[in-house]
């Protein structure tokens, strides 16, 4: 059995060191860089091991491409690439056009194809398969089937063995196909009654964090207005033993699935004459909180950043990940720079962005914690700056929400 899985990121990759335990797997990128990498055996996932990859490229169970002709003899293909936002903000489905492109003049012998990028319900059926229909052209019945991946990059208490994965085919043979398939490497597979419930589950999934961080950044602004701690009036919430999930304050969101599934989930509903007025608000309340903590800054520094020296502490989305997609300290950085501040940042996880380097954790007039990775040592923090401000809540002895 030869399985291709088209896109090599943190869904891809991650599901090739799964599955190539069990099949030959083709790993297709469209980045070069990335292939080239990943058949030296180097991986880029947090995660994924490289010694896991190189043990199965030795085995021959792995290689990556960016040939189309190397995937045309696969038995299933898996679609892992990015679903973004367009830059006015409405699901993109670019990525996943030219994937099925990449099917569809490639497969010539009826595939299982299955879609684990997320995206809007009706995606599989009204897109991906017409898509790849349109490519071929010529009349070839592939298997659909949908299985939204739920992967947390740097997690390890959840993974693809122990994470319950949602899927539903387009037929009933589909969907035998896909349990076959994922069963080999997931302990507990869930079918669904068609793939539009898995495609809105998983938006739905990621919506109930948005909004949730929503209502706990909203409250982290009403606590500090009337002079209470957010953090120590949510663990005193947080002792109900029902009906109350703790989440807590931030610069905002970041990462390829917090801020950008609920507008795919927003945009569906809104087509089809529903509201999502709580999605739009929670995706609003988000946004400014960059915005509010700049103003913290500037207010408890006589009211002005001009010229003074801001150094921002965690550039990544999240803690020990270098990943940068829709990071909150992008929008950090964006709104000191307006008020006149020469910004740098600290992250020694991702290294470079934007065309710059991290800076050392030292010298600055004024700190800002967005992201702590573990690595980063609580007094070299408070060190670094006469003024430390924790978006965190992960450094005890600064200023914070
Ligand atoms: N990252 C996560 O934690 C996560 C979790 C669950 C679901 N998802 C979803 O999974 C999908 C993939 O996300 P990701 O985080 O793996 O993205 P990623 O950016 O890490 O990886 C995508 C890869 O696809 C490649 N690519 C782009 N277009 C291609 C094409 N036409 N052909 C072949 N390769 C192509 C890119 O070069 C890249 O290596 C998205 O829909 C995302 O929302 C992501």
């Amino acid at each position: 059995m030869k399985v291709a899985i088209i896109g090599q990121g943190y869904v891809g990759l991650t599901i090739s060191a799964f599955a190539s335990g069990f099949f030959e797997v083709v790993g297709f990128d469209s980045n070069q860089k990335i292939v080239n990498q990943l058949n030296s055996g180097i991986s880029h996932i947090e995660g994924i091991e490289s010694t896991v990859l190189r043990k199965s490229i030795e085995v021959g169970r792995y290689k990556a491409t960016y040939s189309g002709s190397d995937i045309s003899d696969a038995d299933i293909v898996v679609i892992a690439v990015p679903t973004p936002l367009s830059k006015d903000r409405k699901p993109d489905l670019g990525f996943i056009d030219a994937a099925c492109r990449t099917i569809g003049e490639h497969i010539k012998q009826p595939v299982l194809v299955i879609n684990e990028s997320t995206s809007f319900p009706g995606t599989l059926r009204k897109y991906i398969k017409p898509a790849i229909e349109k490519y071929s052209r010529s009349k070839i019945e592939h298997l659909y089937a949908i299985s939204p991946e739920r992967v947390d990059p740097g997690r390890s208490d959840f993974n693809q063995k122990n994470t319950p994965r949602l899927y539903s085919g387009l037929t009933p043979e589909a969907s035998e196909r896909t349990n076959a398939f994922y069963s080999k490497f997931c302990d507990n597979l869930v079918e669904v009654s068609s793939p539009e419930v898995a495609e809105a589950a998983k938006l739905f999934e990621n919506t109930f964090r948005q909004v949730n961080i929503a209502l706990v950044n909203e409250f982290a602004q009403i606590a500090h207005s009337l002079g209470i701690s957010v953090y120590e009036t949510l663990d005193a919430a947080n002792t109900k033993p029902y009906g109350f999930m703790k989440f807590t304050p931030s610069a905002g969101v970041g990462g390829h699935c917090i801020p950008v599934d609920p507008t795919y989930l927003a945009a569906v509903a809104e087509e089809h004459g529903a509201p999502a007025t709580f999605i739009r608000r929670a995706n609003e309340v988000n946004l400014e909180m960059s915005k509010y903590v700049v103003g913290r800054l500037a207010a408890d520094n006589d009211g002005s950043l001009s010229g003074k020296s801001v150094l921002v502490v965690g550039v990544a989305y999240k803690p020990n990940v270098a990943d940068v997609r829709e990071t909150a300290a992008e929008l950090v950085i964006e709104h000191l720079r307006q008020r006149g501040a020469v910004v740098s940042w600290h992250d020694e996880v991702v290294g470079i962005w934007n065309g710059e380097s991290s800076a050392p954790l030292s010298g600055a007039d004024i700190t800002v914690v967005v992201t702590k990775h573990d690595d980063v040592k609580v007094q070299d923090i408070l060190g670094s700056a006469p003024y430390v401000f924790d978006a965190t809540g992960k450094v005890p002895g600064a200023k914070g929400l």
